[in-house]
């Protein structure tokens, strides 16, 4: 029996939603459920990878073999991440907030009366993680690989999100109306390289998973 493809490789997944809270009881967040990400972390250990899964609030429970560290917001996931050794492998599947409240309120925001004039939501700019990962030099990840969801123009909008944020690949993915991914338990996704794009059938999440670890060992075990 041959030694696992990632053994030795560590490897950061990045996962779930964040929430980006507005006072104590409010937050801003998104429809992620972590699913893909999680499977993610799962076939990468699997193949024998180190890998430390950093989380964002979901409903699922911590996978088994693997360090998983949970945060609630895009700064906490930050801090997550800048405190891990250095990797081998980011896959950053995390659908982090762009945007989060510029104060957080330390009172809940009251409505005094019912013609109350609504509060401003003024936003703020969250870190960047995967961007910052891609361009962390000398202390870069070999592999960077990025998702990215889209609702149109997928191939084209990936390739530009890779060479903006300078990762490696993308997993570009289909978030259009009706398309049932987000939340869902099947994906349809895209393989973006800077060289290559690959449309990949649907398929469960699970499957993904394992199609995509087995394209980082594949990718390790040619140029590494
Ligand atoms: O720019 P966009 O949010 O579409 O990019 C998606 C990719 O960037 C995902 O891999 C996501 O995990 C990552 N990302 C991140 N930090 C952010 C925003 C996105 O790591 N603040």
């Amino acid at each position: 029996e041959g030694r696992a493809p990632l053994a030795g490789r560590r490897a950061l997944v990045t996962a779930g939603p964040t929430h980006e809270p507005l006072d104590p009881v409010r937050y801003i967040a998104n429809r992620s459920s972590g699913l893909q990400g999680y499977a993610i972390a799962e076939a990468l250990a699997d193949l024998g990878a180190d890998v430390t899964l950093v989380s964002g609030p979901t409903q699922l429970r911590n996978p088994a073999g693997m360090a998983v560290i949970r945060c609630e917001t895009a700064r906490d996931m930050q801090a997550a991440v800048h405190a891990l050794k250095q990797q081998d492998i980011a896959v950053c599947t995390a659908a982090v907030a762009d945007w989060r409240p510029a104060a957080q309120a330390t009172q809940k925001l009251k409505k005094q009366s019912r013609n109350d004039v609504p509060p401003p939501l003024a936003l703020t700019a969250n870190p960047d993680i995967l961007a910052e990962l891609s361009q962390s030099s000398p202390i870069r990840p070999q592999l960077v690989v990025g998702f990215a969801a889209e609702t149109e123009n997928v191939a084209q909008y990936a390739q530009a999100k890779l060479k903006r944020k300078q990762c490696d690949w993308i997993v570009a993915n289909n978030v259009g109306a009706n398309s049932d991914v987000m939340g869902g338990s099947e994906n349809e996704v895209m393989l973006i390289t800077s060289q290559t794009s690959d449309a990949w059938p649907r398929l469960s999440k699970t499957e993904v998973a394992r199609k995509l670890a087995v394209a980082i060992a594949d990718w390790f075990s040619r140029f590494l």
